[in-house]
């Protein structure tokens, strides 16, 4: 009997078990089987249900012959408003086309137009740089093609399986333990570990993320002793659909890539006035001038008109957004969209140098769930699927291949702890008031008195958190770890840049030039 209460039925074992199977856990188990090693994937839902799914512009890759790694490289350094890691952004953009033909190697069909890939443009992008496939249902194609490959190769999948705990002897990760149907757990032992369950979205009362999206991997590996970094760096998607009494959904950057203007409560434009890319400048500038704007006109939303568009071809560029739009009585080639920001992308994550190792030996990170440095203080659009399969390619390089070039990263010094939990005593949170409180407090506005609030509170709620390896709870101690990361360094980082804004400190600060880690305390 395990102390809490569960009974541990058997163990697997594998050379790699990966958590996740979005685009990143996907990736790597494919690449560990074409090498003859053994994979095994615990994934928290059904095999190809995953953030990765929903992913709607595309993936960013310098394959047009005007265009270069070293454009691509540009534009993501300027996105990331002075935190890129230049040279985790290099290995980004240059090994992007060798990555995208992994994926068509894999049966991803990419949209074409006259017999060539159909390129799309996005914020912050130079040019025409986004792959997509079935219109706007790019991560659909991913996610069902790598899914049904992963199955028909033979690998080992364990379904609606959260991860309760990585397992670590001699301060190495030798596994992780799961909780399988029927209550039971399950050990799943191997020396390579890697997390792939994507970011936290879910912290956040609106958010364009699946419900799974609760930031496990990061709370499993911190609690485990690796760092985390960035967590102040949440991305607010300019553009989610506003309908208050349905899910948030996503209206792809691709429609502004397509010419669609933003337009206040008065019908007037008032993104030119903001940023020379208007409507295409990066998304941090443009959530916070619609929140402006929202403001000064005292509406909740602002409206997206695309309307120079025939009905046609919306439906067939834009197909799911195109039905769902009319769904809700919206017919895009006549009506202006109503929209307001919504959490989108965490930034920070665990720490990983560009072979996916993290600072605890024996575990790696793939995809959302890291901080490798690409995407500094504001990722740049359609990254975020390269970003996975680049890194997951180098970390298989390096498990099943002669890869040695790089030392795993060593502990950073100066990483904080978080503050002790306890204070104000506190019922157990429910997860819809810490989203609350995540996105009034530590959302894309904040200060020093909100954030301070924020923080105790939260170390108020870690300390009434049910103890139980329920589902629910689980994930509920998944978000309040992540919020107390992402508070606690909002907070410290007195400046603001990309996504962190300070209303007390609105500037970027050269100090502050340098990242937030931080490991769990002794
Ligand atoms: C979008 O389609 O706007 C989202 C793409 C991304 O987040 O990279």
């Amino acid at each position: 009997m395990a102390g809490d209460g569960t009974v541990a039925t058997r163990t697997l074992s594998a050379d790699v078990v990966v958590v996740g199977s979005g685009i990143a856990g996907l990736f790597v188990a494919l690449q560990a089987s074409e090498r003859g090693a053994t994979a095994l994937i615990v994934t928290k839902g059904a095999i190809d249900e995953a953030n990765t799914r929903y992913a709607q512009g595309g993936i960013a890759a310098a394959i047009d012959e005007h265009d270069s790694p070293e454009q691509h490289l540009r534009d993501t350094i300027e996105a990331g408003a002075g935190l890129v890691d230049e040279d985790a952004a290099r290995v980004l953009c240059t090994e992007a086309p060798g990555r995208v033909a992994d994926l068509v190697r894999y049966g991803v069909r990419f949209d074409t137009d006259g017999g060539s890939i159909s390129l799309g443009r996005e914020g912050a992008h130079a040019g025409r740089r986004v792959l997509r496939a079935r219109g706007d249902q790019t991560g659909l194609e991913i996610e069902l093609s790598l899914s049904s490959l992963v199955q028909r190769q033979g690998v080992t999948v364990i379904e609606h399986a959260p991860v309760q705990r990585i397992l670590v002897e001699d301060g190495r990760a030798v596994g992780v333990e799961t909780l399988v149907r029927g209550g039971k757990t399950l050990r799943c032992e191997s020396p390579s570990v890697v997390l792939a369950t994507g970011g936290a979205g879910r912290l956040y009362r609106f958010t364009t993320n699946i419900e799974s999206a609760t930031g496990d991997g990061i709370a499993l590996a911190f609690r485990a002793g690796a760092e985390v970094r960035d967590m102040e760096f949440t991305q607010f998607h300019p553009t989610a659909m506003h309908r208050p009494d349905a899910p948030v959904f996503l209206i792809s950057e691709a429609v502004r890539g397509e010419g669609a203007l933003l337009l206040d409560a008065n019908g007037e434009r008032f993104m030119p006035a903001v940023h020379p890319l208007a409507e295409l400048a990066p998304r941090d500038v443009v959530a916070r001038a619609m929140v402006a704007r929202m403001r000064e006109t005292g509406a909740d939303h602002v409206h997206l008109d695309v309307s120079q568009h025939e009905a046609d071809w919306l439906a067939t560029r834009f197909p799911n957004i195109y039905r769902t739009c009319m769904e809700s009585g919206i017919d895009m080639a006549r009506d202006p969209i109503p929209v307001s920001p919504a959490a989108h992308y965490t930034m920070g994550g665990v720490r990983t140098n560009t072979w996916g190792e993290t600072t605890l030996p024996g575990l790696h990170a793939v995809g959302e769930v890291t901080s490798t440095g690409v995407h500094g203080a504001n990722r740049l659009a359609s990254n975020s699927l390269l970003e996975s399969v680049v890194f997951a390619r180098r970390l298989s390089d390096r498990l099943f291949g002669d890869e040695t070039a790089e030392e795993p990263p060593a502990p950073s010094p100066g990483a904080h702890t978080l503050p002790p939990t306890g204070g104000a005593s506190s019922e157990p949170p429910t997860r819809e008031a810490v989203q609350r409180l995540m996105w009034e407090q530590v959302g894309i506005e904040r200060d020093a008195e909100g954030l301070a609030d924020a923080v105790g509170r939260l170390a108020a709620f870690e300390a009434a958190l049910p103890p139980t390896a329920a589902l629910e709870d689980h994930e509920l101690r998944s978000v309040v770890t992540c919020g107390r990361l992402a508070a606690t360094a909002a907070l410290l980082r007195e400046e603001s840049r990309g996504a962190h804004y300070r209303r007390d400190f609105p500037e970027p600060r050269e100090a502050w030039r340098r990242h937030l880690v931080f490991r769990a305390g002794e």
